[in-house]
């Protein structure tokens, strides 16, 4: 595969991680708590996770090594503010030295403030409909651009805020306030943190209406709060951005679920930098609901259609709606197959050239994920890794994927490279 000339020389081809499902022992966020209730929804918990916290500088060396320009992570949290209003400049410390590594490795950072986890002090606050939490989280964006802001390269507020209105149309989450106590975990966690059940919303699973506005309002003064730092940096939410489609019977329910999930959040995108596009596939709805795959069809390990048209159709519905530049900032498969990775990355990318060719803004393609890594409810079976990790030993093997895709990206510098005359 030759590198289209429609890619500018500053696109960023990269790879991307999220602290949770990397670092390992995250023990003072809110997920953690969740891993470990009795009637928890994880199949099992991150424990160790890839020990990244401590191996960051062997990973980062890898991925330039293959080849990418990139690096996509999050900073978490929990660790950054342990206590509400308590800070710890040591770990601030350690995500400067990331940053430090992406740099001296010529590595742009795309820094995600929030991926999904949040201290546990947050979630006993009322978590993501919490009335101070907007405040809350754009004091600790504060905090980080004063530590951290000269060294990172792209910031990413929140990642996936419509996440959980997606999550709900397949039946996970989204019980309404009054309901959450006849949920086995919101039920023990509420125990756990001596709150009412009711006021149980962590980030990925509370898809109220109280949950957008504090959402928004959080992503718009987290905007503020890295602007008033460096006016100039780039700052945009990430979005889960399935390609929503029907068939007969399902016009209805696909027609709202785009609005609820899409629609409303790439609108809300507008006077942004960027929107990050985060795309794995289709969700098709019919209609009993949610549709499982066509008979016969690839599926991932999630038992889902492999359709990686999906990429073009969710940057075009982007750029249709937010009239923002783009970037893909995830993108990838769970499947123990890596060439059926490679095939995926191949119609992925292409998918975004044809979109450059039509003079579309994309900044970007960082493919998830860096390593096989902790899968959220999925725990460790799914694997969405570029690197192969064995988490008996913590070794790295790059997947071919990984020499494909950082291949492809140091070629489409190379031909940028100005010859002398
Ligand atoms: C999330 C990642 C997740 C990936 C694959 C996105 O929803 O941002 O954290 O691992 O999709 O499911």
């Amino acid at each position: 595969m030759t590198v289209s000339p429609f890619f500018p020389p500053d696109f960023l081809w990269g790879v991307a991680s999220a602290a949770h499902q990397v670092e390992g022992n995250n023990v003072n966020s809110d997920t953690w708590l969740l891993e470990h209730l009795p009637g928890t929804i994880f199949a099992e918990p991150s424990g160790d996770a890839v020990d990244h916290y401590h191996r960051y500088r062997e990973d980062i060396a890898m991925i330039a090594g293959l080849g990418f320009t990139s690096y996509r992570f999050s900073l978490e949290w929990a660790r950054i503010e342990p206590e509400e209003g308590h800070f710890s400049v040591a770990e601030l410390d350690h995500y400067r030295r990331m940053l430090e590594a992406c740099r001296d490795h010529g590595l742009t950072p795309v820094v995600t403030f929030h991926h999904f986890t949040s201290p546990r002090w947050l979630l006993a606050m009322g978590g993501w409909e919490g009335p101070r939490t907007a405040e809350l989280f754009a004091r600790y964006c504060d905090r980080v651009m004063t530590h951290l802001g000269d060294l990172i390269g792209v910031a990413c507020t929140l990642n996936e805020p419509n996440l959980p209105w997606l999550l709900e149309s397949f039946g996970i989450g989204g019980e309404a306030p009054e309901n959450r106590v006849s949920v086995p975990m919101w039920a023990a966690a509420a125990e756990r943190l001596g709150v009412d059940a009711s006021t149980v919303a962590p980030f990925q699973f509370c898809s109220t209406e109280a949950g957008f506005a504090v959402k928004l309002a959080a992503h718009r003064a987290a905007t503020a709060a890295i602007k008033a730092h460096r006016p100039g940096l780039q700052v945009g939410w990430t979005l889960a951005n399935s390609d929503i489609q029907s068939i007969e019977g399902g016009r209805e329910l696909a027609d709202r679920v785009r609005r609820d999930v899409n629609e409303r959040f790439l609108e809300a995108s507008r006077g942004d930098d960027f929107v990050g596009i985060q795309t794995y596939g289709r969700t098709v709805y019919g209609p009993d609901g949610h549709a499982p795959a066509p008979e016969g069809v690839e599926v991932n390990q999630m038992g889902e259609e492999i359709y990686p048209q999906a990429l073009e159709a969710t940057i075009r519905e982007a750029h249709r709606i937010a009239g923002i530049p783009v970037m893909v900032t995830e993108n990838g498969l769970a499947t123990e197959d890596d060439a059926q990775r490679v095939a995926y990355l191949q119609v992925a990318v292409d998918g975004v050239a044809a979109c450059l060719a039509d003079g579309i803004d994309v900044r970007g393609y960082i493919a998830w994920t860096a390593f096989d890594n902790f899968e959220w409810i999925f725990g460790y079976r799914p694997k969405f890794g570029l690197i192969a990790v064995d988490r008996g030993t913590q070794e790295r093997t790059p997947k071919e994927s990984a020499h494909w895709l950082g291949g492809f990206a140091r070629e489409h510098a190379l031909s940028h490279v100005t010859q002398p005359a």
